[in-house]
């Protein structure tokens, strides 16, 4: 079976028609540039925080900026780069793990200050209150039994500890297993960014963003913005 065949058969099975919509633009507009739907979400706080029990045994810890340091290993060994970490929680980012027989399985990072978007190539800013989550990985081998909810409920349950309103997030509209995740977080929807960048160059139609009332995306100051009215944006980056 193609694999192509096969991302839309699991986008159908795990995320619907929209996902399924949304891998086969994607895939087809592939030969004129890089299209990608951007799905946002935001999960109440004051609404009740479920705990979730993983299928395996797992332990989930929030670890704070001044105890990254003792993970090195573990996170060095899940194949993440130290040099990207060590710059996060330098602006006080803290991260989710779980740890599954002593491994390292799973890492989610939070953020009040910002996090770089890279399909935008945008630093997203949250609203004051919020608290912001991206890069959310389990590491293959242990995919599909319930890790991530289950870090994500413990989580929740800091973030509102910590007294945010809100955590906010986005999921790219052509990943099925990440979509999932939001049935399972009673997450509501609140809006999709479009961007297509032709040609895989340095200037992007985003359509969406003016839409959506929360984060604030920062395209730097290199980045000239022009508004299209209703048809959205577009974004040149300087070359990289
Ligand atoms: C998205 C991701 C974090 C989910 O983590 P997880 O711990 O596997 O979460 P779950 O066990 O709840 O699985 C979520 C869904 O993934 C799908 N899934 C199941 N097995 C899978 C596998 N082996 N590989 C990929 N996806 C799988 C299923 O649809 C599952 O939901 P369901 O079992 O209720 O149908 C993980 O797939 C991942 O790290 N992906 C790569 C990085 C990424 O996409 N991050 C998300 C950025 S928003």
């Amino acid at each position: 079976m193609s694999s192509r065949w096969n991302t839309a058969r699991l986008a159908l099975r795990r995320a619907g028609v929209e996902s399924l919509v949304t891998v086969a633009l994607r895939g087809g507009l592939r030969p004129f540039g890089a299209w990608q739907a951007l799905v946002f979400f935001e999960r109440d706080l004051t609404v009740a925080i479920p705990d979730v029990a993983a299928g395996i045994p797992v332990e989930t810890r929030v670890v704070a900026p001044r105890e990254l340091e003792s993970y090195r290993p573990a996170l060095e060994a899940a194949g993440l780069r130290w040099d990207r970490l060590e710059a996060r929680a330098a602006q006080g980012d803290v991260c989710t793990v779980a740890l599954w027989e002593g491994k390292l399985v799973h890492v989610s990072w939070v953020t009040v200050a910002g996090a770089w978007v890279p399909e935008l190539r945008a630093t997203l800013r949250p609203a004051p209150g919020d608290a912001y989550v991206y890069d959310a990985f389990t590491l293959p081998e242990v995919r599909g039994t319930q890790v991530q909810p289950a870090a994500s409920a413990h989580l929740l349950a800091w973030a509102r500890d910590q007294g945010h309103r809100r955590v906010t997030f986005y999921v790219r509209g052509s990943n099925p297993s990440a979509l999932r995740i939001v049935e399972k977080t009673r997450a509501r929807r609140t809006g999709v960014v479009w961007c297509f960048r032709p040609g895989h160059g340095d200037g992007a139609w985003m359509m969406g963003l003016r839409s959506r009332h929360g984060p604030r995306i920062d395209f730097g100051a290199g980045a000239t913005v022009r508004s299209l009215g209703p048809a959205g944006l577009w974004v040149r980056h300087q070359p990289r």
